[in-house]
């Protein structure tokens, strides 16, 4: 059994369900899990823990600045652990090669940003919330 924490940024809520759903499926394999908002995560301690999972997702072409802070943070600590990484974006919904070139490309655009390449990648295609852009289209 290992101690696994996730750490993830979120805008309307997915980025959090799917950080809940691999909470839930790691426990069910019988690890120690934490998960926690990057924007409540200034107390964590990653050295307490055998692993970390970060996510983010994309707004605008970009992952959440606060998960970019975050990660460049920890660096020290991410790379002397085993480590992953998920992303949740519209392009990732788009599963013909232009959807995954972008999210790919977004991908590699965080791994430079942040100078830390973590052991394993997930890309999750995200949910649209039209509601939640309505604004838009008020008066
Ligand atoms: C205002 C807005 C901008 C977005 N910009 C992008 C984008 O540039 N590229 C992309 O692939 N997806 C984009 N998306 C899709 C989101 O990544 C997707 O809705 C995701 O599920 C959001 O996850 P979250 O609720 O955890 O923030 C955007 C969504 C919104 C609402």
């Amino acid at each position: 059994m290992a101690s696994i924490v996730t750490i993830y940024g979120t805008g309307e809520g997915q980025t959090a369900k799917v950080a809940d759903r691999i909470d839930d499926e790691l426990g069910t394999r019988g690890h120690e899990t934490t998960t926690v908002n990057v924007s409540e995560a200034g107390s964590v301690e990653l050295a307490d823990f055998d692993a970390v999972l970060i996510g983010a997702s994309i707004h605008m072409g970009r992952h959440q600045k606060a998960v970019r802070k975050f990660v460049t943070a920890n660096r020290d600590v991410l790379v002397t652990k085993p480590t992953g990484f998920f992303q949740v974006s519209g392009a990732s919904g788009d599963t013909s090669e232009v959807g995954e070139a972008e999210a790919f490309g977004y991908l590699d655009e965080f791994i430079d940003a942040t100078n830390w390449r973590p052991d394993r990648i997930g890309l999750f295609g995200g949910h649209f919330a039209f509601r939640s852009m309505a604004f838009w289209c008020e008066r």
